[in-house]
């Protein structure tokens, strides 16, 4: 474990510091390819960050840190708890908040039965701005500070988040789901090139707006027709070099994968339909990927892409399992984040999605551990959506997105926590006990936006 503090000056004509003080942990190397898990972490059980004008000055201990800012005096105490970067997730459908936990059967008749109807009331833009209202603030209150999402096919959906995240001053991820058949008709779009120009135009809106960035998003191969997948990938390389991201479903069940082969026969396997379209790229990102054929992982090394993890998603779809250990495979690793992939995941909390990966994975033979858990929801999330240098750390010169985890959220825990000390073997406790309550705090480019023990709990940046 590294203890080496890190920081940088104060500028003269900035803003003022303001501190947080507490039991601290944040990740450096990859621990899926790392043996060594001391150079993977620092632990500090006093540790001080220091931040300005939204950014990260320093991390390291209190006693170190503290006396090199002689200005700071405006300090959060936390006893009780771990500071930890902001969590990161790597894939959801903010649109599905209305109809999580709906009676699921399998993938396809869950999306015909609950998803479709839902996503098409999102052609209301006032229906759209209270979804987006209220899935922000649940994202937040479980200390998620940077989401990569689904809005659906009607722009104003992408309008209503984008929004929502400004006034928090959110770093996050959406676009409009592209998809133009197999589905009904009040959600589909009318025509592939109109599909192709709603996105050009919200990218041109968006795209690097304060903290927004823009995804192209083709929902999954089988509802695109080929022309629609092409146009999208041709936007994609287009705008590859400006960060835009892709953003997609991928072998997640079976009669999926069928059906999706079944309407491109032309290709070897699904991740080859993607590539066909010029859709795989080093900001690609593919949901589930639990039923992965070997040539594809190699795809998807070869392409630099990401994945999500969305266990409790494939848990209660009855999806295949993800096979952790084979992408994160040392000859060809790809880089895994997590999803909660609400609305078929059945919550919007991280540490929750951790405890569920540990399980599927347990039920394979294989254990991921805190180290790798912890590092998937912050600094392996960023490198999934290629913002290492940005998020995912507490480190100088990073933005300021820090989620507060209680160790004692509740009575039977605070008991609980006194009989271990190793900090990686309290957040195996956490993220496996996990109640609703667990953040006490999320820090958003340095404002406190949600405090749980405030009287408002959530507070746009704009008001703080
Ligand atoms: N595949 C295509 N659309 C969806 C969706 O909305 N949820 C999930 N879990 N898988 C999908
Ligand atoms: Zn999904």
């Amino acid at each position: 474990m590294a203890t080496d503090n890190r920081y940088i000056a104060a500028s003269a004509q900035g803003g003022a510091l303001k501190g947080i003080r507490g039991e601290m942990v944040t990740f450096h190397e990859d621990p899926f390819l790392i043996e060594d898990e001391s150079k993977c972490y620092s632990h500090y059980s006093d540790g001080l960050i220091v931040m300005q004008d939204g950014k990260i000055l320093a991390a390291g201990n209190y006693a170190d840190i503290y006396p090199l800012y002689p200005e700071l005096k405006d300090i959060d105490s936390y006893d009780n708890s771990v500071i930890i970067p902001g969590m990161i997730d790597t894939h959801v459908h903010y649109v599905q908040s209305p109809m999580i936990g709906s009676f699921g059967d399998t993938l396809l008749k869950w999306l015909n039965q609950y998803t479709f109807p839902t996503e098409g009331r999102f052609k209301d833009p006032e229906f759209a701005k209270s979804v987006a209202e209220l899935f922000m603030a649940q994202i937040l209150k479980q200390g998620t500070t940077t989401a990569n999402v689904f809005s659906t096919t009607f722009p104003c959906s992408v309008d209503a988040l984008f929004t929502e995240s400004e006034r928090y001053n959110t770093r996050m991820i959406t676009g409009k789901v592209l998809q133009d058949r197999n589905l009904p008709d009040y959600l589909s779009d009318k025509s592939a090139e109109e599909s192709i120009e709603q996105a050009a135009e919200l990218m041109q809106r968006w795209h690097g707006k304060g903290r927004q960035l823009y995804a192209i998003i083709p929902r999954f191969a089988p509802t695109s027709t080929p022309r629609q997948l092409e146009l999208a990938g041709k936007l994609y390389q287009e705008n590859l070099d400006k960060g835009v991201y892709m953003h997609t479903h991928l072998d997640e069940a079976d009669d999926e994968i069928e059906w999706a082969l079944s309407l491109y026969p032309e290709a070897a396997n699904y991740t080859d339909i993607y590539r066909r379209y010029g859709l795989l790229g080093n900001r690609s990102v593919f949901a589930h990927c639990c039923l992965v054929k070997e040539e594809e992982w190699q795809m998807l090394h070869d392409n630099d892409c990401g994945i999500a993890h969305c266990p409790s998603s494939n848990l209660f779809l009855g999806d295949g399992m993800f096979k952790i250990w084979e992408a994160t495979a040392k000859e060809r690793p790809i880089h895994v984040g997590v999803g909660t992939d609400v609305g078929a995941g059945t919550n919007f909390s991280l540490p929750r999605q951790l405890n569920e990966a540990y399980k599927v994975a347990m039920l394979r033979k294989h254990s991921i551990g805190a180290l790798k858990s912890f590092y998937m929801v912050t600094k392996g999330g960023a490198r999934v959506l290629h913002l290492e240098d940005k998020i995912g750390s507490l480190e100088p010169g990073f933005e300021a997105d820090i989620t507060v985890i209680d160790q004692a959220p509740t009575d039977f825990l605070k008991w609980r926590m006194q009989f271990n000390d190793f900090i990686l073997d309290r957040l195996f406790i956490l993220q496996t006990l996990s109640p609703e309550n667990l953040i006490k705090a999320t820090y958003v480019a340095g404002k406190k936006v949600y405090d749980r023990d405030r009287e408002t709990q959530l507070i746009h940046a704009a008001e703080l």
